[in-house]
């Protein structure tokens, strides 16, 4: 992504912010997995949305009207010898030359430093409760202001949240942001068709996930989540990850997997017959949950509200259950006593963009938000049988299907941005196996 993107966005949020305040954003911190050994590291997504600065230990602050700089990134400095061992650091003169910092410091002298800067504000725009260690020492920094005591000090007289203004601009995504988007689509479906082709009975669900992590590698992706393969009985679990059972002739199995491109994500699931082809109970149980993802699409356009969508794919899951026997009583029964719950027990979809459940509010107060062109969402309805199922007849039971595509709203109705992979069931059990 390029730098203007990222000034653009910096701008955008100082004019939120106004003279007077100043904007304060944390870079990740690094994570232990065991002992000495690091989780692979990710960025903040709202620290990455206004920086595109991929380095941990470092403090973004925005000052709108500042005169010695409105952009102040506190970094690592250089360090031959650590550099040594973890690779380069941009330190503070390319984080000015490289990220278009106007002023840049280590980050070892922020303690020093940035008291002086907030003391010029009266007001402070944070993120408060999502990285406890940074809060302790935001309040830190002002108590330190308050205890120099001396006439004249200020201290700010607002905290405010800043994820309120920040989340409502990474809602509406630029072209530059839906190039990212539909990248990481284009390999999500392209690694979906790989994992169909070589799919056989007998393979467990991690040969399976490897034929993902494969196709994301090698184009330099990674998961934007962990990859959900689960076979028979396993389809039922909504958020399985084991992927360690080895899948058998007869077999559903639903692939719930993404990947990330440049901090931006896609969400993706298919579900397929193991052997190639659905049994008329599986097939019958796909065909209702197609035709929820489908009644949601036409449900999504510029002006609808949020929950749209999502009505229309519980009224044909209630009617389709209603229908195979598998509920009693009336559709309209059915969704007003919440009874499809039992089988689709989660939402149609979700906000999507740098986290996977990207952020945004749903609602604004207490009515469902209007969808607007640039918005992008996942459509992911599902039914789930698990075997043992009081009710339910043997052959329903064990069946768990999710039909998942990612979907930006435009100005004139919607485009499936992982619509190049197939859903139709004759059209999937074309693909699997072809290549096993
Ligand atoms: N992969 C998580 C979800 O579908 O929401
Ligand atoms: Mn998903
Ligand atoms: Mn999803």
């Amino acid at each position: 992504m390029k730098a203007s993107e990222f000034l653009r966005r910096r701008r955008q949020l100082m004019r939120m912010i106004g003279r007077g305040g100043i904007g304060i954003l944390p870079a990740a911190p690094a994570r232990l997995r065991n002992r000495d050994v690091e989780y692979p590291y990710r960025q903040d997504s709202d620290f990455f949305y206004i920086t595109g600065f991929p380095e941990p230990e470092a403090i973004a602050v925005l000052a709108p009207g500042r005169p010695q700089g409105e952009y102040i990134l506190f970094c690592r400095d250089r360090d031959p010898l650590r550099e040594t061992w973890d690779g380069a650091r941009a330190g503070p003169e390319q984080a000015v030359s490289g990220y278009g910092a106007s002023d840049a410091f280590p980050i070892s002298d922020v303690d020093e430093i940035l008291p002086g800067i907030i003391e010029q504000a009266e007001r402070v725009y944070y993120t408060m409760g999502a990285n406890p260690e940074f809060d302790s020492r935001l309040i830190g920094w002002v108590t330190a202001l308050r205890s120099r005591g001396s006439p004249g000090t200020h201290t700010p007289d607002e905290f405010i949240a800043l994820d309120h203004f920040l989340h409502d601009m990474r809602l509406y995504k630029s072209r530059a942001e839906l190039g990212c988007l539909r990248r990481a689509a284009a390999v999500t479906t392209s690694a979906h068709r790989r994992a169909m082709a070589r799919c056989q009975p007998g393979l467990h669900e991690y040969e399976i996930e490897a034929e993902y992590l494969h196709e994301f590698r090698r184009h330099g992706m990674q998961p934007a989540y962990l990859p959900i393969v689960g076979s028979g009985p396993n389809a039922c679990v909504l958020h399985y990850s084991a992927n360690r059972r080895q899948m058998q002739e007869g077999d559903l199995l639903l692939v719930d997997a993404g990947s990330e491109h440049d901090c931006y994500a896609a969400d993706v699931t298919r579900t397929w017959p193991v052997g190639g082809r659905f049994t008329p109970a599986q097939r019958a149980i796909y065909e209702v949950v197609l035709e929820a993802q489908q009644a949601a699409f036409r449900a999504i356009a510029a002006g609808n509200h949020w929950n749209e969508p999502h009505d229309a794919a519980v009224a044909v899951i209630a009617r389709g259950l209603r229908r195979l026997g598998i509920l009693e009583g009336t559709p309209a029964a059915i969704i007003r006593n919440g009874d499809y719950r039992r089988f689709f027990m989660h939402r149609t979809g979700h906000w999507l963009g740098m986290d996977v459940h990207d952020v945004g509010d749903y609602k604004v107060g207490d009515q469902w938000r209007m969808l607007e062109p640039g918005m992008v969402l996942t459509v992911e309805p599902g039914i789930y049988i698990p075997p043992g199922t009081r009710g339910v007849a043997p052959r329903w039971q064990g069946i768990g299907v999710r039909i998942e595509d990612d979907v930006l709203v435009t100005g004139d109705g919607i485009e499936v941005l992982t619509g190049d992979l197939p859903t139709d069931p004759d059209a999937i059990e074309a693909l699997v196996g072809t290549a096993a």
